[in-house]
């Protein structure tokens, strides 16, 4: 009788002793695997500069030939297909210059495979134009989203002195010519400038509001050790640069310009990710770019973790914005 009773009370309190476990086990590991997802960087937005070289010399440049690396166009789909299955929407091609590569072909090629095959919401290129064509526009502005041209300034004279340009070519009519073919061909239309000691001081606010922008994208002159200064770097930008201050009183003398969205130094450093030629990422919080293994050898996740993102400056900046055409439709 009193060993019946034993094993009641024995398997009662085993019952309670289990559901306990239990609970905390489930409690612990929800909570560990949540913070594990926090603590994940997600690369919703990538900038791949998938070439270094360019045709133009600007002397500030940020991202300078320091190799001619180029992956074969295989390899790059695998590892653009890995950023996706790892959770990116939109991807921005950058260099040196986009088009470059082949007459365009290459960037062409890249940006069809991201739309069509990997379906992503956002393709995007910055580039300094002049290499681009209307037949490319034929044949692969559909895959497009939004093309960004760079130009830092309205006078002719202004943009040779930087060495945004080559040879006798106009930069400006360049600008003109890729900007009616956007609105021709269904492509969002966005413009660079750099604020520097060339043109800090000029009013841009008419010409911009005619060529009518989606984005006025304004950064602040940055300085890169390893490409825009120190001794091993191609480039010396210390002449361009500009204080704070300077790039304040620009952004506030063209307030009114509704597209204007001002970069600082600050918020550019860190807030994005990029991929470089052999598809690493660029670390800048040390003042460099230090790259990460590529993530074609140790794959997204592992790549990520030497990335140097701050994803809340990301955010901040508004790095998530109406990012494609299908939400353009709607706004603008
Ligand atoms: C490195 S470029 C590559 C794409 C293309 N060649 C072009 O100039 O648009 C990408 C963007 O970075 C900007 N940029 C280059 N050097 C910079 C610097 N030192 N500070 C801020 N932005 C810079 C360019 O003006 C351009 O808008
Ligand atoms: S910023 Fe100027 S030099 Fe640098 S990649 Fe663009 S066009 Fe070439």
């Amino acid at each position: 009788m009193q060993l019946i009773y034993f094993n009641q009370v024995f398997q009662k309190n085993l019952k309670i002793l289990l559901t306990f476990l239990q609970t905390w086990y489930d409690l612990l590991f929800s909570n560990y695997s949540r913070v594990l997802e926090e603590d994940a960087i997600v690369p919703k937005s990538v900038n791949y500069h998938f070439t270094r070289k360019c045709n133009y010399e600007c002397g500030f440049c940020f991202h300078t030939a320091k190799t001619s690396y180029l992956l074969e166009l295989e390899d790059a789909k695998v590892g653009l297909r890995l950023l996706k299955d790892a959770g990116m929407e939109k991807i921005n091609f950058s260099g040196g210059e986009p088009f470059l590569i082949n007459r365009g072909e290459h960037l062409g090629k890249m940006v069809q495979f991201c739309k069509e095959d990997l379906g992503l919401p956002s393709v995007s290129i910055v580039s300094n134009g002049s290499l681009i064509h209307e037949k490319w526009f034929k044949k692969y502005g559909r895959f497009v989203d939004i093309l960004a041209v760079s130009c830092d300034s309205f006078h002719e004279e202004t943009n040779k002195a930087i060495g945004r340009g080559q040879g006798q070519k106009s930069h400006l009519d360049k600008l003109h010519k890729v900007r009616n073919w956007c609105l021709q061909y269904d492509v969002l239309f966005k413009i660079n400038t750099v604020v520097n000691t060339y043109n800090y001081d000029e009013d841009m606010s008419e010409e911009i509001e005619r060529l009518n922008p989606i984005r006025w994208k304004v950064f602040q002159c940055l300085l890169i050790d390893g490409e825009n200064a120190g001794e091993t770097a191609l480039r010396n930008a210390e002449q361009f640069y500009i204080e704070d201050n300077m790039f304040d009183k620009f952004i506030e003398s063209h307030q009114h310009v509704k597209c204007l969205v001002p970069e600082s130094n600050k918020h550019m450093q860190n807030s994005y990710l990029i991929l470089d030629e052999y598809m690493r990422f660029l670390d800048c919080t040390r003042g460099g770019k230090e790259p990460s293994k590529s993530i074609l050898d140790v794959g997204v996740n592992n790549a990520l973790k030497f990335s140097g993102f701050d994803e809340a400056m990301f955010k901040k900046r508004g790095g998530f914005y109406k990012w494609s055409k299908a939400d353009s439709a709607l706004s603008w």
